[in-house]
């Protein structure tokens, strides 16, 4: 699926929507739009009213007739007009007419591995509505890879785990392609609802959407480790009688509500490593697991993978915008192919 560097170095920019985040990166330019993938709409008209981040905020505090909705699910587009609209405005006037200018303007989108057809072209009309006139597809493991600056093109093995909101996605990767990978319906939202999910059944308290990250920066520091804090204080609403209150929550029990997602991830990774060559297992014993995506951003979650695998886990610089980063490096034609040509004799 994925585009070749020349095709790439030809796009004028890229785009990678993801389920939490939508990202661009225009070529000369950088990344110029890192926003949350939401929009909220005015239900009587139409119209709408809000996108990225202000629309984030809006989230369950609107009125019944302005909704917060969210174009990208699952890292697929599932709504294309809203998807495009939403992506014009953040793109803004100024940019938009910028790329319009270009002949034949071409975009380059990061997909998740294993997308299907359908998923891959929800992806390719969405930026066509935008103007473009082709556009390319590249495996997010392969964009994100380039984004980390990991030696994609030798030949040796190197893992990367791309946490996103919807999906992890783990690939081992070698001479420039990927070896085996799998991609897993757990992310961070299902991190999110793990512990949302905990507060309600043990503390009868409702979180509002927006604090569970709070929730998480109080597991921060040690995370998901044992050394954390023994207890910390959340506010939220009572469930049966709809009046704020606070409660001293025992992290360790949220600890444990968060792993039983991350179970899938440790389960993914293992089958990764199984369906590897073993030259390449080796490789990785030395060489360690590259963690990009925002997720990985989670207290302690390196440090978990590093204790339930053995082998050295390291985070990348600026986890969550390697993919996208990946792809800009593409297109600046910053990325020189090895030449594998066949040998003459
Ligand atoms: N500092 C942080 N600590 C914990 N989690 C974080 C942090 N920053 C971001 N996240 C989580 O990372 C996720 C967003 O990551 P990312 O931006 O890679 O997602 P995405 O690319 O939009 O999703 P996907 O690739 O699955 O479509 C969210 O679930 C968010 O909760
Ligand atoms: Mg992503």
């Amino acid at each position: 699926m994925t585009a070749s560097l020349e095709q790439l170095r030809r796009c004028h920019f890229a785009v990678d929507l993801g389920a939490a985040r939508t990202r661009v990166y225009v070529k000369g330019a950088g990344l110029v739009v890192d926003e949350p993938s939401a929009a909220a709409v005015n239900t009587r008209t139409g119209a709408l009213i809000a996108v990225g981040e202000f629309a984030e905020k809006m989230t369950g505090r609107t009125p019944h007739y302005i909704r917060v909705v969210r174009p990208v699910s699952g890292g697929t587009v599932v709504d294309i007009e809203m998807a495009q609209r939403m992506l014009r405005h953040l793109l803004g006037d100024k940019l938009r007419r910028t790329l319009r200018r270009k002949p034949r303007l071409r975009a380059a989108a990061a997909v998740p591995h294993d997308a299907d057809p359908l998923a891959q072209r929800a992806t390719v009309e969405t930026l066509v509505g935008l103007g473009a006139r082709r556009v390319e597809l590249v495996d997010t493991l392969i964009a994100a890879a380039v984004g980390c600056g990991l030696p994609v093109e030798q030949p040796e093995a190197t893992m990367i785990i791309v946490c996103g909101a919807a999906t992890t996605q783990i690939a081992v990767l070698s001479l420039g392609s990927i070896v085996t990978a799998a991609r897993i319906p757990v992310g961070g939202d299902a991190i999110d609802h793990a512990v949302v999910q905990h507060l309600r059944q043990h503390h009868a308290l409702m979180l509002p959407s927006q604090s569970v990250r709070p929730l998480q920066l109080a597991l921060s520091g040690n995370g998901l480790t044992p050394q954390g804090p023994e207890q910390t204080e959340i506010h939220g609403r009572d469930v049966a009688t709809g009046l704020a209150r606070s409660v001293h929550v025992d992290t360790a029990a949220v600890r444990s509500a968060i792993h039983t997602p991350l179970t899938a991830v440790l389960d993914g990774i293992g089958r990764v490593l199984r369906d590897c060559p073993p030259d390449l297992v080796a490789d990785l014993t030395e060489r360690g697991i590259m963690m990009v995506g925002g997720s990985a951003l989670l207290p302690g979650l390196d440090q978990m993978l590093r204790n339930a695998i053995g082998v050295p886990v390291h985070i990348a610089e600026r986890p969550d915008v390697c993919a996208v980063r990946g792809l800009g490096e593409m297109l600046e034609g910053r990325i020189q192919p090895m030449a594998l040509n066949p040998l003459t004799d």
